[in-house]
C-alpha cells in the first residue's frame, strides 16, 4: 500500500502529493508575483537579496535554481556570475517556468530551463559550484530523495541554499497564525480567485521541518558545515551547507 503524506494539514496518499501541489502552481502561476508582493508585504525581495548578496557566487560560477518558478534567484545569479558562468532555471511546474522564462526574456536574460523534478534532476554529477532552492523544499514530496539529488550534482566545495519558511519566534506566533488562516485565503480569494491554494500555503508552511530539523536533513544527506541564518524572526530561514 501506497504510504502517506502530507499535503498541508491533509494526509494523502505519497503517489498523490506532486499532483495536487502542480494544481495549486498551475492555479496561481499568472498571479504568483504579484500575490509574493501582497502577503509578504515585500519582504519575499529582501530574503531572496539577501540569499543572493551572501552566497559568495563568483564569475564564471555554475549555479542550479531548483523550483526556481518565476525566477527571482535565477535573475540574480545570473547578474552575478557573468557571460562566462551558467545558471540553469528550473522547476517541475511548466505554468510557473513559463511565466518565468518569459519574464527573463522581457528582461533580456536568455538562461537555459529546464522542467526538472527536483527528486531526479537531469544533470551530471559534480558539476554546479552552488545550488539553491527557494520556498520549493516544502513542497516536494521526498525531502531526503531532493537534498540527496542536490548533494549530487554539487561539485565538492560547493554549497546548498535553501530559503524557507520556517518556526517563527513563538510570541509572534498568534498574530502570524491569525494573518496566515485568516487574511491569506481571502487575500487569495480577491486577487487569484482561489483561496485554497494560500490555505495550502499556510498549512503547509505549519508542516514544514522547523530550522534544527532541516539542519538535520541537510546533515543526513551528506552536507558539511549545515548552519541556518533566520530572517524576519524565523518567518523564514536560510540554510546553508557543503559538499565537501
Ligand atoms: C512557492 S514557489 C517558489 C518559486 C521561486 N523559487 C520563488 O522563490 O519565488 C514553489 C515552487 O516549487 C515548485 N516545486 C514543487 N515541487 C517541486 C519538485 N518536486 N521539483 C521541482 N520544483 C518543485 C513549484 O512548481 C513552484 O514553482
Amino acid at each position: 500500500m501506497d504510504k502517506t503524506t502530507h499535503f498541508g494539514f491533509k494526509s494523502v496518499a505519497e503517489s498523490e502529493k506532486a499532483g495536487k501541489v502542480a494544481e495549486v502552481f498551475h492555479s496561481v502561476a499568472q498571479k504568483y508575483d504579484v500575490m509574493n508582493d501582497l502577503m509578504s508585504g515585500g519582504l519575499h525581495r529582501i530574503w531572496k537579496h539577501f540569499t543572493l548578496n551572501t552566497a559568495g557566487v563568483r564569475r564564471g560560477d555554475k549555479v542550479l535554481d531548483i523550483a526556481g518558478g518565476t525566477g527571482d534567484l535565477a535573475r540574480g545569479w545570473a547578474k552575478r556570475v557573468g557571460k562566462e558562468g551558467e545558471v540553469w532555471l528550473t522547476d517541475i511546474n511548466s505554468s510557473m517556468l513559463t511565466v518565468g522564462r518569459d519574464r527573463l526574456l522581457d528582461e533580456g536574460l536568455m538562461l537555459p530551463v529546464s522542467l526538472a523534478d527536483a527528486e531526479k534532476l537531469p544533470f551530471p554529477d559534480n558539476y554546479f559550484n552552488l545550488v539553491s532552492v527557494a520556498f520549493g523544499l516544502r513542497n516536494m514530496t521526498h525531502k531526503d530523495a531532493a537534498l540527496a539529488e542536490m548533494y549530487r550534482v554539487l561539485k565538492p566545495g560547493g554549497k546548498l541554499l535553501v530559503l524557507e519558511f520556517s518556526k517563527v519566534w513563538k510570541p509572534l506566533s498568534p498574530v502570524y497564525d491569525f494573518y496566515s488562516f485568516k487574511a491569506l485565503p481571502v487575500m487569495g480569494k480577491l486577487v487569484a480567485n482561489d483561496a485554497d491554494s494560500y490555505q495550502y500555503l499556510a498549512e503547509s508552511i505549519r508542516m514544514h521541518p522547523d530550522q534544527e530539523t532541516l539542519k538535520q536533513l541537510m546533515l543526513d544527506a551528506g552536507f558539511g558545515k549545515v548552519d541556518y541564518h533566520n530572517l524576519s524572526a524565523g518567518v523564514v530561514a536560510l540554510h546553508k551547507g557543503f559538499k565537501f
